[in-house]
């Protein structure tokens, strides 16, 4: 399987694939509905006291739309959008770089933010709430601190593991928005879009077949849109029907659930290997040899938001639907799998 066409990391680089297909503005992005109506709602009220826009958080999976919105977000207000991550910031004085470089107004996208180190964090309190950056210059005897004062921004924080955050940081933010994953209708309206803009043909049932295949995520949706017209060109003619994407999609072996690979794989150790769980995180990743944190922010959330695993305070935990995905029997002594009932 080309890992291009699906593979979901927690950082997954931007590809000129996501800018081509990127929403420019509210009214292309759909679905979120929550989110992008206090959003809009947010954007319009600063408009009218003609004041900068209160500092927003925006969490949820990869590919599901922050980036997105942190540039709509931007073009609506009208501002500038100046793009960093919390692991680009190393030194405070990356930090106060970027601060003193904004104007009122801007916004700053800080992506990742629950990977700031934590002393970084300390400087970005006073930033947030008062727009006062402390500074300390020198060091030794001589060492001495020194305030600068910012003009008024907006911080944009992006984060895929919104539990990591720390109190203080969170509190800090105005508006926090958690992103869901999206229904299959939704998915089917996005790929008609991209598929238009990639002037491809494709029918309502089409789409909604790559749609159910996409795991509620629209960057994975764009990606076997992109697949779809590829194996189109060559194996077929004309518009993408509900069979030519079945058959596209089983070719590179996404399931009709979206499953992949490593997602049987990690369910299949489960049940095997550690016999249905509990099994602790760190135990799996060593198991299926992948990531621990790319576990946690990619697989795991669609595993269990599909019924298919359990996070208990003991471990992870296969449920029934598991066994069925994979075709294992279900264990037949269900007094050691408490947890499956
Ligand atoms: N609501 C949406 N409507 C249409 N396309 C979307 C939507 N959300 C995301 N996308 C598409 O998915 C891609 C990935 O979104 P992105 O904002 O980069 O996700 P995140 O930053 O959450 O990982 C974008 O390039 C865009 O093409
Ligand atoms: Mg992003």
């Amino acid at each position: 399987m080309s890992e291009s066409y699906f593979q979901e990391t927690a950082s997954a680089p931007e590809t000129p694939l996501d800018l081509t297909l990127r929403p420019p503005g509210f009214d292309d992005f759909h679905g979120q509905e929550k989110v992008t109506e206090r959003l809009m709602l947010m954007v319009e009220a600063a408009k009218k006291r003609d004041d900068v826009l209160e500092h927003v958080l925006l969490s949820g999976p990869p590919g599901l739309g922050k980036t997105t919105l942190a540039n709509i977000v931007s073009t609506a207000v009208g501002s500038t959008l100046h793009t960093t991550s919390g692991p680009q910031i190393e030194k405070a004085g990356d930090l106060a770089g970027i601060l003193t470089n904004l104007q009122r107004g801007d916004i700053l996208f800080i992506d990742e933010i629950h990977r700031l180190h934590p002393a970084i964090e300390e400087y970005l309190y006073p930033a947030m709430e008062d727009f006062r950056l402390d500074i300390i210059i020198d060091s030794g005897p001589s060492a001495r601190s020194i305030q600068l004062q910012l003009p008024k921004f907006t911080l944009v924080g992006a984060t895929t593991r919104s539990g990591m955050l720390t109190a203080p940081l969170r509190s800090r933010f105005g508006l926090l928005n958690r992103l869901d994953y999206y229904t299959h209708e939704q998915l089917a309206v996005i790929i008609e879009r991209s598929a238009k803009i990639l002037e491809l043909q494709i029918e309502p049932e089409g789409a909604l077949e790559v749609a159910r295949r996409s795991r509620g995520t629209p960057r994975i949706a764009n990606n076997l849109l992109r697949w779809v017209r590829d194996y189109t060109q060559v194996r077929a003619d004309g518009s993408v029907t509900e069979k030519i994407a079945s058959a596209a999609l089983a070719m590179i072996e996404i399931d009709m659930d979206g499953l992949d690979e490593m997602d049987k794989r990690l369910l299949e150790v489960m049940i095997y290997k550690f016999n249905g769980g509990p099994v602790g995180l760190s135990s799996l990743a060593v198991a299926v040899g992948e990531d621990a944190s790319t576990l946690e922010e990619v697989h795991e959330p669609f595993l269990i938001m599909q019924g298919f695993v359990k996070r208990t305070p003991r471990g992870r935990v296969a449920m029934p639907a598991a066994y069925t995905k994979i075709g294992a029997d279900l264990p037949k002594d269900p007094s050691g799998q408490q947890n499956l009932l």
